[in-house]
Order: C-alpha cells, then sequence, then structure tokens
C-alpha cells in the first residue's frame, strides 16, 4: 500500500470509528494506540477495510507511514493526555505537519496549544466533532477551527468523512484558533438545553398525568413528524418504548435518575457568565443535571417537603398535548437564540468572524442536535444574517408568537402541579424580558446607587446622577 493520507492517534470508540470512516472513503489511514493490543484487535476487526488501514505499534513507525506533510488526528481524552501527546509528536514531526485535535477540548486549552506551537513549525487544528459513536463511524457534523489554509490541506479527508444534508457535506471552517472548539462547545451547551427541556415535557407527562414511559413514547413519536423532528426526539421515542430485558419494565423507569456530565455544556455556561450575554436555558439544563447528581439531597427534601404523590393517571387533552409541543418548541427557540447570541459575542471578542448561517447548516446532520428547525434556522440566516438575536429574525417571530403561549400554559401548569420546569421556565423567562419595552432594572440601579452610591442614567437628561437618599439607611 502507498503511504497513509493521514494518522489517527487513540482508539477507543470514537478514535475507531473515525478511522474505519476515513478507511472506507478511500483514505489509507495510520493508526496508533498507546496500548498496541488495541491496535492489534482494531486491525483484526476491520474486516475489507483493512486494506487501508496501517496499524503503527510506535509513534515513529506512525510518523513514518504517512505522506508529508502530515496530518495526525488525536483522539484522545480531553485535557493532560493532549498536551502529553502534542509534546511527543513536537519531537518526531517535520515543518508543515499538522496536528488535529478532535476531541472536546475546552477552546482555552487549544487557543493556548496554538500559540504553544507558534514557533515549532507545526500546524494545529482544534477540530470539534459530533454525532457520538455513530456519526464518527458513519458522518459527523465537523466544525474546524485554526488556520484556514491547514484546513484546506485536510478538507477533502474531512469532507468525504462528514455527514451529509441533501449531499453538503456538514463539514466547515469556521474560524481560526479556538473557534471551532468553541462552536462545539456552544453546540454542546445547546444539546444539554433540549434534553434538559425533554426531560421536562416527560416529567410533566409521567408525574403530572401518571402516563407510562410507552405512553410518553408515543406522543414524542408523534411529534417527531412535526416540528420539532429531530434525532434527540427519535431517540427520546426510541427510548421510552424499550423494556428492560432483566425487569420486564420500560427500562428508562429501572434508570437511576442521576446524569452524568463531562464539561461541556458546563464550558458553555461559564463562558456565557463570562461575557455577559444571558444563556439562562443552557445555564438552568446544566444545574438541573448537577442538582440531578445529589441525589441524597432530593431524598431529604423530599421527605421534608413531601413530592411523591402519585397521581392519578389522567390522560391529558389533545389540546394540552399540543400545547407541550409548542412549549417545547418555544423553549427551544429561545435556548438557540442564546446559544447563537453567546456564539456572536464570542465571535467579535475572539475575532473570528463566526459564520452563523454556516454553523446552523452543519449542524443539520450528523450532530446530535440535528433537526428540522436547523433547517429552517439556516435559511433564516442566509435571509438575515445581521440580525442582533433570532428572536427578531421574521420567520422565528411569527413561530414564537404562535409558540409563547403554549410555553406560558405549560409552564404554569407545571409551577402549579409543584413540578420541576427549570430549563422551560428559563426560556420563558428570557422570552419576556427580552421583550419588555420598560423592564425594571430602574429599581436596581436606585438600589445601587441607594448603597453604594453607583450612579444612575435619567431617563430625561444626560449624564450620572445619583437619588434623593436621605434615609439614614445607607452602607
Ligand atoms: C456530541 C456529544 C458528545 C458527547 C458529549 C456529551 O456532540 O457528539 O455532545 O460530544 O456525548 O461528551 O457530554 P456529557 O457527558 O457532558 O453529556
Amino acid at each position: 500500500m502507498s503511504k497513509a493520507e493521514i494518522g489517527l492517534i487513540g482508539l477507543g470508540v470514537m478514535g475507531s470509528n473515525l478511522a474505519l470512516n476515513i478507511a472506507e472513503k478511500g483514505y489509507p489511514v495510520a493508526v496508533y494506540n498507546r496500548t498496541s493490543t488495541k491496535t492489534g484487535q482494531f486491525f483484526e476487526n476491520a474486516g475489507t477495510l483493512r486494506e487501508n488501514i496501517v496499524p503503527c505499534s510506535t509513534l515513529e513507525e506512525l510518523v513514518a507511514q504517512i505522506k508529508p506533510p502530515r496530518p495526525i488526528i488525536l483522539m484522545v481524552q480531553a485535557g493532560k493526555a493532549v498536551d502529553e501527546q502534542i509534546a511527543v509528536l513536537r519531537d518526531l514531526l517535520s515543518e508543515g505537519d499538522i496536528i488535529i485535535d478532535a476531541g472536546n477540548a475546552n477552546f482555552r486549552d487549544t487557543i493556548r496549544r496554538f500559540e504553544e506551537l507558534d514557533d515549532s513549525g507545526l500546524t494545529f487544528i482544534g477540530m470539534g466533532v459530533s454525532g457520538g459513536e455513530e456519526g464518527a463511524r458513519h458522518g459527523p457534523s465537523i466544525m474546524v477551527g485554526g488556520k484556514e489554509d491547514a484546513y484546506r490541506r485536510v478538507e477533502s479527508v474531512l469532507t468525504a468523512i462528514a455527514a451529509r444534508f441533501e449531499g453538503e457535506p456538514c463539514c466547515a471552517w469556521l474560524g481560526e484558533g479556538g473557534a471551532g472548539h468553541f462552536v462545539k462547545t456552544i453546540h454542546n451547551g445547546i444539546e444539554y438545553a433540549d434534553m434538559q427541556m425533554i426531560a421536562e415535557i416527560y416529567g410533566i407527562l409521567r408525574d403530572g398525568f401518571g402516563m407510562s414511559a410507552p405512553e410518553i413514547g408515543a406522543i414524542f413519536r408523534r411529534w417527531n413528524e412535526g416540528r420539532l423532528n429531530s434525532y434527540l426526539v427519535e431517540i427520546t421515542a426510541a427510548v421510552l418504548d424499550a423494556d428492560d430485558p432483566i425487569s420486564g419494565k420500560p427500562v428508562v423507569d429501572m434508570i437511576l435518575d442521576r446524569a452524568g456530565q463531562k464539561g461541556t455544556g458546563r464550558w458553555a455556561a461559564i463562558e456565557a457568565q463570562m461575557m455577559g450575554v444571558p444563556a439562562t436555558a443552557i445555564e438552568s439544563a446544566v444545574a438541573a443535571r448537577s442538582l440531578s447528581a445529589e441525589k441524597p439531597l432530593r431524598e431529604a427534601a423530599a421527605s421534608a417537603y413531601g413530592s411523591d404523590d402519585a397521581p392519578a393517571a389522567t390522560t391529558p387533552d389533545a389540546r394540552f398535548i399540543d400545547d407541550l409541543e409548542l412549549a417545547l418548541f418555544a423553549g427551544k427557540i429561545a435556548a438557540y437564540a442564546q446559544g447563537f447570541a453567546v456564539m456572536g459575542e464570542a465571535s467579535s471578542e475572539f475575532k473570528w468572524n463566526l459564520p452563523m448561517p454556516t454553523i446552523a447548516r452543519i449542524w443539520r446532520a450528523g450532530c446530535i442536535i440535528r433537526s428540522q428547525f436547523l433547517g429552517t434556522l439556516a435559511q433564516s440566516f442566509e435571509a438575515d444574517s445581521a440580525a442582533e438575536n433570532l428572536l427578531l429574525i421574521e420567520d422565528f417571530v411569527g413561530m414564537m408568537r404562535e409558540a409563547s403561549p403554549s410555553l406560558r400554559k405549560v409552564v404554569s401548569h407545571a409551577a402549579l402541579g409543584g413540578l420541576p420546569v427549570p430549563a422551560l421556565s428559563a426560556a420563558l423567562g428570557y422570552f419576556e424580558a427580552i421583550r419588555q419595552r420598560r423592564g425594571t432594572a430602574n429599581l436596581i440601579q436606585a438600589q445601587r446607587d441607594f448603597f453604594g452610591a453607583h450612579g444612575f442614567e435619567r431617563i430625561d437628561a444626560a449624564g450620572e446622577h445619583h437619588g434623593p437618599w436621605n434615609s439614614g439607611l445607607g452602607g
């Protein structure tokens, strides 16, 4: 076989699948894993794709097997392992070779790695890959950050392995430095919000109406035919339908209600806060996962306040089911508006010039948040790319006008029934606040001035002013 086009380090599930995907698209790929037995097993199991795979037992061998300039994908655990791998490769690679970090890196680490490699002659790419195991194997969504000319050198292989939406590859160069990993982080923040809001609707049906998992699954399946059509709604229906082979019960009822998180959602919320951009639906979703993990605390609070009264099983009427669908849709719009607003601010702050319509386009297939909605979003952004916020784009104004009354109804229903809907409430709170011509921050300003002489602006005169506070309560 001629030399490999590309190398890949790290044959975990994602790395193995990505390597098979590359080989299947006809690009010879040299692979290496720290534990070489894994490399051997991977090669053994690769079937006919073996002809495009070069298993290597040392990094020296890996480097020697790739055609220069050598692109090498790192699919190792985010964090320290990436730095260690780069340090070793630095001594083995030559001018122009490209290290591609395809893990879920914090974009601030990516920016640092760019700086550290600055005088090395090597090129670095920080690449967000979404789509889980299936995506990696058959077509992920790929968000690339780094120098554009470095991307052009690997573009053909990346676009070949990416998912396609109506023939268009879901892969794009999004900007320099940490742009790709930043966009992936916001993708995951939105993913958290989408998942949390779905779970909240499930909670209303389960705990408010006493519906069974398959009954709720049937509702999500129907919704997947309409405006909520998406991968996450589709898998929710499938999950709710699955039986546990051990107990025979719905498997979802046998799963502990304690969610994991690896950090990307939290980074999205942190970055939003750092930039002063409200991303409350994302923040609530992250917080909800954290609270879910505090099982003993919740057990104690449930005993103190009660929460477990089983509802009488009643079927919600068709109108309320429609309200739930619209509420989820409205919540989704608000969450995406927040996510895109965070990207907008980061784009100016880091001078990335992020192409919003392209981001929406490459999320239409392959990634976890892929949905029909992203098609609409991509089209709307094309038509109005200067819009300050998604909620101001004409199509979305129409959709929110239709869906927001249902979001109000559903959040009120949940609140009166004592059911937690933190992400839907946050989405509603954002929507209500953003459309207030006159907010209530005048009072906040008065309070700040009262206790700290921070000053305020007047509605009828320019400059900084102070109030006539003479109560003697000043702190
Ligand atoms: C994706 C996923 C993927 C992964 C996350 C989930 O886009 O393919 O987001 O990157 O599932 O690591 O993260 P949590 O463990 O934080 O849910």
